[in-house]
């Protein structure tokens, strides 16, 4: 896999001069493998909100970059992600999402605990020093933040909290940890995970792909402290509704005047957005499945006490659809986008003022590469 290091650099290099990436940044699969194993699985990935397994034997599974994770709140109220294999010969466990008491192995009903500990195996007493103490589930390093919980297949990550730099902080009159899932869909898209990194950080799309939807949109980029980019698209009313529909619900009390000025975009790397607007918020998770192929999950949270409100259904509805129309029209555009970028005849092309968080987002990728990937440079 090589990429021009020409292109690289007058990719990274200052905006006013600036170029797309080169194509091999979304259509290598060999690119891919290396983004893979240097940046998604040494990362923190978001896998759901805490709220969404209230109760003990709640279960959630998930495809993630690192193969398929389930998520269990277990007898001791704790959440425990496993790898979602059986310790007999690998049989998925678990699909889907529910509440369940015991974990059964479909293929020879092995049974563990929601725990993670090995209770039964059929017909293992010939088995030389074969001790249940030793074959647990293998579990998956897990943290959380404001009830967003992650996971990280790499032992060595710094803590969550660090990567998130000053995000906490920035959204702290937002509350979020008082915030509930109410809302998720999943949407399939064949395009590389960074396009869609990328074009939630630009509002320079959005009066042409959602002229019929959210229409023209002006942003301000923000400074950050940590593996995270923002803007603030400015709007004195939540835009998580459609501008024809006044958003029903009042907005958080006690939000600090920033926040008061609109909605804020975030991705937090490795492949997480939000979307905190002044009455709610928004995750759009990215899971990448290939160079060309990406999952995207866009849930939606509101605070406990507006969900507790009579006519909550009702009212949210219009921000779902909002979400679920505006979603449709992104992934549309970035599937166009990923098909010409697959043209022999391809050249970047010129980046306008408003594409600084573009390149800043796939830059941060970028530095994360090893050189020979980075410039085509042979390694050493
Ligand atoms: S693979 Fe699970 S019991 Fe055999
Ligand atoms: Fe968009």
């Amino acid at each position: 896999m090589t990429l021009d290091a020409r292109q690289v650099a007058e990719a990274i290099g200052p905006l006013s001069h600036a170029r797309s990436m080169p194509a091999g940044v979304y259509t290598d699969p060999a690119f891919f493998a290396a983004e893979r194993e240097q940046v998604l699985l040494a990362g923190w990935i978001f896998l759901a909100r805490d709220d969404q397994l209230a109760n003990t034997g709640d279960f959630r599974t998930f495809e993630t970059v690192g193969g398929p994770v389930a998520l269990v709140r277990g007898d001791d109220g704790a959440l425990r992600a496993f790898a979602n294999f059986c310790r007999h010969r690998g049989s998925l466990l678990l699909e889907g999402s529910g509440n369940c008491s015991r974990i059964v192995c479909p293929y020879h009903a092995w049974g563990y605990r929601i725990d993670g500990r090995l209770q039964h195996a059929p017909d293992m007493n010939d088995a030389i020093e074969f001790d249940k103490a030793d074959n647990g589930l293998v579990e998956v390093r897990l943290e959380t933040w404001a009830g967003f919980v992650f996971i990280t297949y790499n032992e060595t990550a710094v803590p969550l909290i660090k990567t998130l730099g000053d995000l906490p902080q920035r959204m702290q009159s937002h509350r979020l940890h008082e915030m509930r899932c109410t809302w998720t869909i999943t949407l399939e898209t064949h395009c590389n995970w960074k396009l869609i990194l990328e074009n939630a950080m630009e509002t320079y799309h959005t009066g042409v792909v959602h002229r019929q939807s959210v229409g023209a949109q002006q942003s301000r980029t923000l400074p950050t402290v940590g593996d995270w980019h923002c803007i603030q698209v400015t709007s004195g009313r939540s835009i998580a509704t459609l501008p024809g529909t006044p958003p029903p619900f009042d907005p958080i009390a006690g939000l600090d005047a920033d926040a008061q000025q609109g909605t804020y975009f975030a991705v937090l790397h490795p492949a997480l957005q939000f979307a905190i607007a002044q009455d709610c918020m928004w995750w759009l998770s990215v899971t990448p499945i290939a160079h060309d192929h990406s999952m995207l999950e866009i849930g939606g949270c509101f605070p406990a006490d507006v969900i507790a409100a009579e006519g909550f259904a009702a009212n949210a509805a219009p921000y779902y659809e909002r979400w679920e129309v505006v979603g449709r029209e992104d992934v549309g555009i970035l599937e166009k986008q990923q098909r010409a970028l697959g043209s022999v005849a391809y050249t970047p092309g010129r980046l306008s003022w408003r594409d600084d968080q573009v390149q800043a987002v796939t830059a941060w990728v970028l530095e994360r590469l090893p050189e020979h990937v980075r410039t085509g440079q042979p390694a050493g």
